[in-house]
This record gives C-alpha cells, structure tokens and sequence, in this order.
C-alpha cells in the first residue's frame, strides 16, 4: 500500500491525541485514504521531557529541519498554539512544501489570510477543521455541505472551557477556580485560560466561521465580546430560578447594514436545545436560506475529538481533497455592542 508520511510539530494534548490514532488505528486511515499515514517524524520542544505517549524509536526530534529537509513528508500536523513561533514555523514548512493541517484558530484568526495568500502562491494547502469547535465538522459543513445557501445567521457555544466552567458552577456548585484548573487538567483550556474565559478564544472561532459563511474578513479582536470571567454564582442561581442557564454565546447575523456579530454570556431558556449543552459540547445553530436551521452539537474541546478532526484533515490532505482556502474579501461592518439579551 502506498504511504504519505507525516510529521507532527507540538506533542501536547492534541499532538499526542493525533499521534496515538496514526499509531494505534493505521488500519481506519488506510481504508479511509486508500493508503498508510505514516507517522515519521514528532518535533518536540524538549525530548527529556515524559511523554503520554510511547513514540517507535527515532520519531521523535527536536529540530525542526528534520521535517523541513525531509522531502518524504509531504504533510506536517502544525499543533503548537499561539502566533509565533506558530506563524514562522507555519511559513518554513510551507516554504519547504509541506502540505499543512493545523487546530491553531488564534494563529489563522489573526494572520490567516497571510498563511492562506502565501499557501496559494507556492501550490500549498492549510486544513483547519480542528480549529473551530473540536470534532464537530463545523468548518466542513459550512464551506462545502452548506455551499448551495446564503447563511443568515450562526449562533453558538463555541468554547468549551468556559461552557464546561458554568455547568460545573451550575449544576455541581463548583467553585471558579477549581473548575478551571480541572479544565486544565482535561486538556481542554489554552496554555493561557485567559484566552478561554474572557471570550477571546470564541471571537476568533467566530471571526473564522463567519469568513467561512459570509465570506467577511473580521478583525476577531473587533468582535464586541464579554466572558465568563465575570460570573458570580448568584447570576446562575437567579437565572436557574427565572427558568434559564447562561451561557457564552457567539453569535453572527446578516443584517440589511452588514454584520452583526458579539460573544457574551447569555440567558437561553431552560430546555431548548442551546441550553442543554453541557460540559465541554459545543454547539452550533446555523439558517441557511435553502436548508433552513440546521443543529451541531458535540465536543468542542478535548484530546480524542480535536484529534478526530486534525486525522480527518491529515486523510484529506494525503489523498488531495483539502480545498478550503480563506481569502481576503470585503469587510464587513460590525454591528451593536453585546447586551443582555433573552432568548426564548
Ligand atoms: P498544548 O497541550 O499546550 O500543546 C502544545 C505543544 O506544543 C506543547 O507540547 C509544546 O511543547 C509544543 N511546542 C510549543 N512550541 C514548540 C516548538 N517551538 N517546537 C515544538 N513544540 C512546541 O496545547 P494543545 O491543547 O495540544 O493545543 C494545540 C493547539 O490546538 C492550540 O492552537 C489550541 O488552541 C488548539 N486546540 C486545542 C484543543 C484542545 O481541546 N486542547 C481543541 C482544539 C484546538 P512543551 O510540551 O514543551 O510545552
Ligand atoms: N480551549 C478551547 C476550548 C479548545 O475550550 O474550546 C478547543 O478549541
């Protein structure tokens, strides 16, 4: 059977989860792709430093030129966080022609279509799935499912620390604090939780989703946003008892003046399906003008589901089906600031 090799950059929670599937399950890429991914190389930042996972000796490497000299790896797994040295090392590897597919939505939030005009220029692709939303196919459905529709409006829980942060507070009574080291412990916050609870990581799945649907070019950090970091228990108790849970949500609608677009924690009513979403899920409501209203609910963040994703992207790429570009469109005006607002 022919073979694509591989290359993982950055061995942490989702490295590791997408190395343990190439490794482990080999035989669901082959019959998926028609061929072996082979894992050949895992840069690391330190190799002394204990792994969660039992690399085959002499994958794992500490110099970034093993896989950018290495012409055999055609595709690299780009899983380090944060801009740089994401974003240089995003260019080396496609300057080197590696293909890339990469779960980093604050490095495309902020520099995509610089990674994207660049990838086009030398014949490249960048894949992205994992950025939005974990293993929901999020990105997939809106660029090619729903390509038949003018989207009208997204709305959605789009992070999952902070959607796991209230429901603990919630329904546990769990404190702030321990609640979010446990998010930490699960491998489902940033490096930095900041990014997490203060809304920033939703704004820039946000701003890539509505590129993606509305074909805008949305400076994230312009997204008017307000976190969770400034719940006080009392707000989820009295919400409980008027009959509704807060939750972070993003949203994006067309209007006749451009595009309306906030994240901020919101009262949803008891029962409707926005409000049921627990823990780390995620969910995402989008209207097309042909589908009508179309429901994605699952985990949004995590080892295994994020790495469901990243495999998924590293089995299109290796037999050719990556198309997902971002370009550099007009940009749209963004509406009101958030406010409270009741939804029934
Ligand atoms: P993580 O656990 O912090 O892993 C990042 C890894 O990158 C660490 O192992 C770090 O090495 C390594 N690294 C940093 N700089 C490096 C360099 N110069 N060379 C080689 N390795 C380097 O983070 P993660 O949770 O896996 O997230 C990775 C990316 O996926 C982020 O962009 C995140 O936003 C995104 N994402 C995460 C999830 C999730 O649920 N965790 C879901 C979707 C998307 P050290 O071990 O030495 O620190
Ligand atoms: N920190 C992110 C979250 C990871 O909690 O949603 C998934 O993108």
């Amino acid at each position: 059977m022919e073979r694509t090799n591989i290359a993982i950059v950055g061995l942490g929670t989702v490295g590791s989860g997408v190395a343990k599937l190439l490794l482990d399950h080999g035989d669901r890429t082959a019959r998926h792709a028609g061929r072996t991914l082979w894992l050949k190389k895992a840069v690391v930042r330190d190799l002394a430093k204990p792994r969660e996972i039992d690399l085959p000796a002499g994958v794992a490497t500490d110099s970034l030129d093993d896989v950018i000299n290495d012409p055999e790896i055609s595709v690299v797994a780009q899983l380090i966080g944060g801009l740089e040295p994401a974003r240089s090392i995003m260019l080396k590897l496609l300057e080197s022609g590696k293909d890339i597919v990469t779960a980093n939505k604050a490095l495309l939030a902020e520099h995509g279509p610089e990674l994207f005009t660049r990838a086009r220029e030398l014949g490249r692709s960048i894949a992205f799935e994992a950025s939005v939303a974990g293993g929901i196919p999020i990105i997939a459905n809106i660029s090619q499912c729903l390509s038949a529709n003018q989207i009208c409006s997204l709305e959605g829980i789009l992070n999952g620390t902070s959607n796991f942060i209230v429901t603990q507070m919630d329904e546990k009574g769990a404190s702030y604090n321990d609640v979010v080291r446990k998010a930490q412990e699960l491998g489902y916050a940033e490096a930095d939780p900041a990014m997490d609870v203060d809304g920033t990581d939703a704004a820039q799945k946000l701003a890539i989703l509505s590129h993606l649907a509305f074909g805008a070019t949305v400076n994230w950090s312009e997204i008017p946003r307000i976190g969770i970091d400034g719940l006080d228990p009392d707000d989820l108790r009295y919400s409980r008892q008027l009959g509704y849970r807060i939750k972070l949500l993003a949203l994006a609608n067309l209007a006749d003046d451009g595009l309306e677009l906030s994240v901020a924690p919101t009262l949803v009513r008891i029962g409707t399906p926005l409000a049921e979403v627990r823990d780390a899920f995620n969910a995402i409501r989008v209207v097309g003008d042909a589908v009508g209203p179309v429901f994605y609910h699952g985990l949004g963040a995590g080892q295994m589901p994020t790495a469901s994703a990243v495999v998924a992207d590293l089995i299109d790429t290796a037999v050719g089906r990556t198309r997902l570009t971002f370009q550099t469109l007009e940009y749209f005006s963004i509406g009101q600031p958030p406010r409270a607002k009741l939804r029934d």
